[in-house]
Parts: structure tokens; C-alpha cells; sequence
């Protein structure tokens, strides 16, 4: 390894980045409602081999032990997400006090612990109730993202100041609204344009609101991006990946910045669908000023031309049959790709500076004894950080890497199967352990050690 900790400057946050979803369990304990996650995962074939988050790593009691170890690992910063159900159960009108005081535990050991805290509004978990009402489908979700953000920012504005307002709209809008995939498993571009264009009004309206109640506070948004190559210099598979990058990242990213949604000469199918929806030219409320842009980029798509594709007329070409290197999840391993990410979004006017909210790989860890030998998670991390230091010296501003994740944890509709942590958990007993990958953060974080 030919870089150091300090090759990043003093002021680079190091930290790891969780969810509540993902992690909690207790999802029906002291006043928590269901979200959108607790109902999906009760309906048959929704998760791999049914599992549910009833559990998760049992963060809800476990957190003290969790953020310790994020401590002791030498990081700085801790990103969690706030579960909407547990704070507000009913999604608009009430407050839980015990869902108020779980996360003030949650930060004040953080602050003990001497830990940043990075707090995400909104990472999946909607209230049931609100789904039922129509969910991110209908403009009312900006009203009650809003008293949510309200009620979060007065409750924890004093102690917090780095605030994440949603996770990746792409996955939950693309997966949740358009594939069905992921909760609350609706298809179809009737239910997935209206929750894009929502989620990208609730993005600036909670940053604004985060802006006027907390004093000195450093407001970003989370993006996920994987570049989309095409598999052959074609024209046809140029124009695939041009559509792919599209709807994959243009159509979540740009908004932001340009107050208006992209648009691709020869896809003029999106065009129509923005404009037959007169709500999507309130075009000023879709942009903010951010202070920082989250970015989570775990791997590149590689796509070619397919008449059989109805409109899109792309498919994706797996990284298995490109017979390249990949992660349990099928995602290739490919640094310079997230180089070239950094890289891109440097390049985006008015970005200010990026943080890397999440980033990681999932492997089929064996477990020998009190041994986990995960060379493969190891060498992804180090890699990973070797490409942003590259980028970072070339003048992207990139101030902080967060780990995807601490504790092997729940991974949506695959359930407990991929394993994403540095600490391994036994979902049958909850017990930890620390894993090379994890030995090799510590080592690489601890204060005067040149891993050169
Ligand atoms: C992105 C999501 O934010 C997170 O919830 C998920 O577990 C990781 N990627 C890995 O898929």
C-alpha cells in the first residue's frame, strides 16, 4: 500500500455508515409504527428465503457496543439514519418521545465516544400509514417529509450538524416504485416519474428546513452513480449507455443543480413523460444549495443495444458473463470507475465539496474459530481509497469516506444473505466479530501509523 491516513489531511472524515432500517430491529417496540419495510417483508417471495428486519444486528439495544467498536476501529464519524416510524409513528401528526430520546442516546454516545454524527432523514423506512395514502407517489409527501424534518431538526439541531436529507432516490423510487423490488413493491412509470419528481422536491424542501432551523449546519444529500459503459464502441450501445446514465443518475443528480430534468435528443420518450405531468415545472423548488453532495458508488454498469427492451431498448451485460471480478452481489470490482465518478462529479457546477457517504463490498465470508480472513473486502477498501486519493489530488474536493458497513446487516430484498461489514454478526445470536477487513481499517486509521 503506498498511501497513508495522513496523505488525506487531519480534517478528512473517516467514519461508517449504518441504517435503521438495516439495523435496528425492535421494529414494533416503544411506540414504533410499521414502515413500508416492516409490511413489504411480510408478503411471500418479497425477500430471500423470507427473511424479515425483526431483528437486524439488534442495534435499538446494541448501539453503545456498535458505536464503541466504530471508535475503537479509529474512525470519526458515524452516519445513522432516523426511522420516520419510530419518531413519528402516525408519519404526520404525532411524535413518539421514546422514538425522540432512542436517537438522542444514539448521538450522545456518539459525542462521548468522540464521533461525528451524520444524520440521514430518510433511508427507505416511510410510515406505512403514509403509503397507504399514496406514499412517494403523491405531492403530499412533501408536506409530511417536511413536519418529520421539522420535528428532527428541532429535536436534535443542537447536537447535529451534519444532516444527509435523503439516501439515494434512485434505488428507492427505481427499485421500490418502478421494479417492485424493494418496498413498497409498485411498478410501473405511472408510480415511478411522480415519487422521482417528489423526492427531488422533498430533497431541496428538507435542506431548506434543515438551513432555517439549525444553526451552523452542514446539509448534504446522497446520490448513489455507477458509470454506465457501453459494452461495445457500437453507436447502438453508445445510445444504450446514454440512456442508461439517464435514468440511472442525469435524471436524480441534474434537478438539483440546473432546476430542470435532463434531456437526450434521441430519447424523446422522457421528454413526454415529463412534460404530460404539469407538476413538474415548479422548477425552482427543485434546487439547493447544498454544502456537500453524498456520493455511494459501488460499481460500474456496462450496457448494450437490445431491440427487445420496449422504449429503452438497453440491457445491462453482467459483470459474470464479462467474466470480470465481482462482489457476492454480482457488482464488478473496478476502483477507476469510482475514480472516474469523483471525478465526474467534480465537474458539476456548484458542488461544493463530496463526501463519500457510503461505499463497500459483500462477500461469502467463512468463519474459522473467531477468525474471518476477508482478503477480498480488504483489498476493495484499499483500492477504493488509493482511487480517491488519486481524484483528491487532482483537485477533487472530497472530504470524507464512510465504510458501507459496520455490521453485517439487513440487505433489503436479499435479506441477511450478502454480508457488507467489517463486523461480522451471527444473526442467530447476535455475536460480533471483528473481521481482517476491520483489523485492516484500524490499522490504516490508527493516529502515526504509516501503513507504507
Ligand atoms: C446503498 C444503500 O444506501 C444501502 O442501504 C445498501 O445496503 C448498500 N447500498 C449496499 O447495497
Amino acid at each position: 500500500m503506498d498511501f497513508a491516513r495522513s496523505d488525506f489531511g487531519d480534517d478528512f472524515y473517516w467514519g461508517v455508515s449504518i441504517a435503521s432500517a438495516q439495523n435496528e430491529g425492535a421494529v414494533d417496540v416503544d411506540g414504533k409504527g410499521p414502515s413500508i419495510w416492516d409490511v413489504f417483508a411480510n408478503k411471500k417471495g418479497a425477500i430471500r428465503s423470507g427473511h424479515t428486519l425483526a431483528a437486524a444486528c439488534d442495534f435499538y439495544n446494541r448501539y453503545r457496543e456498535d458505536i464503541n467498536t466504530a471508535k475503537a476501529l479509529g474512525f470519526t464519524a458515524f452516519r445513522f439514519s432516523l426511522s420516520w416510524p419510530r419518531i413519528m409513528p402516525d408519519g404526520k401528526d404525532t411524535v413518539n418521545p421514546r422514538g425522540i430520546q432512542f436517537y438522542h442516546d444514539v448521538i450522545d454516545t456518539c459525542l462521548a465516544a468522540g464521533l461525528t454524527p451524520f444524520v440521514t432523514l430518510y433511508h427507505w423506512d416511510l410510515p406505512h400509514v403514509l403509503e397507504e395514502k399514496g406514499g412517494w407517489t403523491t405531492s403530499l409527501v412533501i408536506e409530511w417529509f417536511s413536519a418529520f424534518v421539522k420535528v428532527c431538526a428541532k429535536a436534535y439541531g443542537d447536537k447535529v450538524k451534519n444532516w444527509i436529507i435523503l439516501n439515494e432516490p434512485m434505488s428507492f423510487t427505481a427499485l421500490g416504485y418502478m421494479l417492485g423490488k424493494h418496498a413498497p413493491g409498485k411498478t410501473g412509470l405511472y408510480h415511478f416519474l411522480p415519487a422521482v419528481h417528489h423526492a427531488a422536491l422533498a430533497q431541496a424542501e428538507g435542506g431548506r428546513i434543515i438551513r432555517a432551523y439549525v444553526t451552523d449546519a452542514n446539509i448534504g444529500t446522497s446520490f448513489s452513480c455507477s458509470e454506465v459503459l457501453p459494452y461495445t464502441a457500437s453507436e447502438e450501445d453508445m445510445l444504450a449507455a446514454s440512456k442508461i446514465d439517464l435514468l440511472m443518475n442525469r435524471l436524480f443528480i441534474e434537478p438539483l443543480f440546473t432546476g430542470t430534468y435532463p434531456s437526450h435528443d434521441k430519447f424523446p420518450m422522457m421528454e413526454k413523460l415529463y412534460f404530460s405531468n404539469k407538476t413538474w415545472r415548479v422548477q425552482d423548488r427543485l434546487q439547493f444549495d447544498f454544502d456537500f453532495i453524498g456520493l455511494q458508488s459501488y460499481f460500474p454498469v456496462v450496457v448494450r443495444h437490445s431491440s427487445i427492451i420496449p422504449h429503452i431498448q438497453a440491457a445491462q451485460v453482467k459483470a459474470k458473463t464479462r467474466k470480470v471480478p465481482a462482489t457476492a452481489m454480482g457488482w464488478e470490482i473496478n476502483p477507476d470507475s469510482f475514480y472516474r465518478v469523483l471525478k465526474r462529479f467534480a465537474k458539476y457546477k456548484n458542488i461544493k465539496q463530496i463526501i463519500v457517504t457510503e461505499n463497500g463490498a459483500a462477500f461469502n465470508d467463512v468463519v474459522e474459530g473467531d477468525t474471518i480472513d476477508d482478503v477480498h473486502r480488504q483489498a476493495y477498501f484499499e483500492k477504493h481509497v488509493a482511487a480517491m486519493l488519486r481524484a483528491k489530488n487532482e483537485g477533487v474536493p472530497v472530504q470524507g469516506y464512510f465504510a458501507w458497513t459496520l455490521t453485517d446487516n439487513f440487505e433489503w430484498s436479499e435479506g441477511y444473505h450478502p454480508r457488507f461489514g467489517l463486523v461480522h454478526v451471527d444473526h442467530a445470536t447476535q455475536e460480533r466479530r471483528l473481521k481482517r477487513s476491520g483489523y485492516w481499517w484500524q490499522q490504516f486509521l490508527a493516529a502515526g501509523c504509516e501503513l507504507r
